[in-house]
């Protein structure tokens, strides 16, 4: 086991929860430093949504923070994901969501520590067709897991149905009735969610993932009373997702005004 680096004070606890309904710790500061705090092999699910490095203004305060030349960019992000991977316990699950460039980076870096499991396609709308380039058209969820699966649950969905006449889009043969009764198995493209939040339902004016997805994440790989770690939990549906799955959470952000967020959003149980 790697040697756990000297924890920095540079993270404070927001709050914690320690009640019958959640159970966890609300934490503000870089997350690299966060997770150098997390117990080694602790962890059911690592869920990374990290600044892209796009240039991005998550605040007035901090203009810089999605700006860094890409090799310094990438050290860090390989830190974190390192100190992701410490923190997993054995048959963990981490998640990280990405560009493909990064994914195709740093996946094959964290496959020399973590058992590579998926890398899913999240359709996304509105991209733009850059030089010379297809239109891109998803974001990457890639998965990796401690082992082998601790925790795996595979959702089923309902299958896709035409608007006008409410039939199943696609003809699925003798196997009709399993459908029927089953509906189908979550495979590694998720089209029937948007990566983005509603504007209508957002809590900031930057990027939040939706709810869906968390929960989605939350049921394949999480159980109850396991940890639920989140180092850049922006608006925090994730820790909201883990905490209704009764798991336990530690979670950071490095903008005050974000920690702030969650801890209203945990108090009121808005998801
Ligand atoms: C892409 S957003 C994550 C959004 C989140 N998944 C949600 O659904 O709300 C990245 C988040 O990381 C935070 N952040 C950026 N740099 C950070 C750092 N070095 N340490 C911790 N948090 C950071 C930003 O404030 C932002 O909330």
């Amino acid at each position: 086991m790697p040697a756990r680096k000297e924890t920095t004070n540079r993270v404070r606890t927001v709050r914690r929860y320690r009640s019958r309904t959640a159970t966890g710790v609300v934490a503000n500061g870089e997350a690299l430093d966060f997770l150098r705090q997390v117990p080694s092999e602790s962890a059911a699910i690592v869920f990374l949504d990290p600044p892209f490095n796009l240039g991005k203004r998550y605040s007035v305060h901090e203009p810089s923070l999605d700006c860094r030349p890409e090799q310094e960019y990438q050290a860090w992000l390989v830190e974190v994901l390192n100190e992701s991977a410490r923190v997993l316990m054995p048959g963990g699950t981490l998640y990280l969501y990405h560009l493909p460039i990064w994914s195709m980076r740093v996946g094959a870096i964290l496959e020399s520590r973590l058992q590579f499991r998926h890398w899913v396609a999240i359709a996304m709308k509105n991209g733009f067709v850059r030089g010379q380039r297809l239109y891109p058209a998803h974001y990457s969820l890639l998965m990796f897991t401690r082992g082998s699966p601790a925790f795996f649950c595979r959702p089923k969905l309902d299958p896709a149905r035409c608007r006008h006449c409410g039939e199943y889009i696609k003809d699925y043969g003798g196997y009709r009735p399993i459908i029927d009764a089953n509906g189908i198995n979550l495979s590694d493209i998720w089209d029937d969610l948007s990566p983005v939040r509603h504007r209508k339902h957002k809590y900031r004016d930057a990027n939040e993932l939706p709810t869906a997805l968390f929960e989605r994440i939350v049921e394949i790989s999480g159980a109850a009373g396991e940890l639920y770690v989140d180092p850049f939990a922006g608006s925090g549906s994730g820790v909201l997702a883990a905490v209704q799955a009764k798991m336990h959470f530690k979670c950071c952000d490095l903008l005050l005004d974000n920690c702030r967020i969650i801890c209203e959003r945990l108090d009121t149980r808005r998801t």
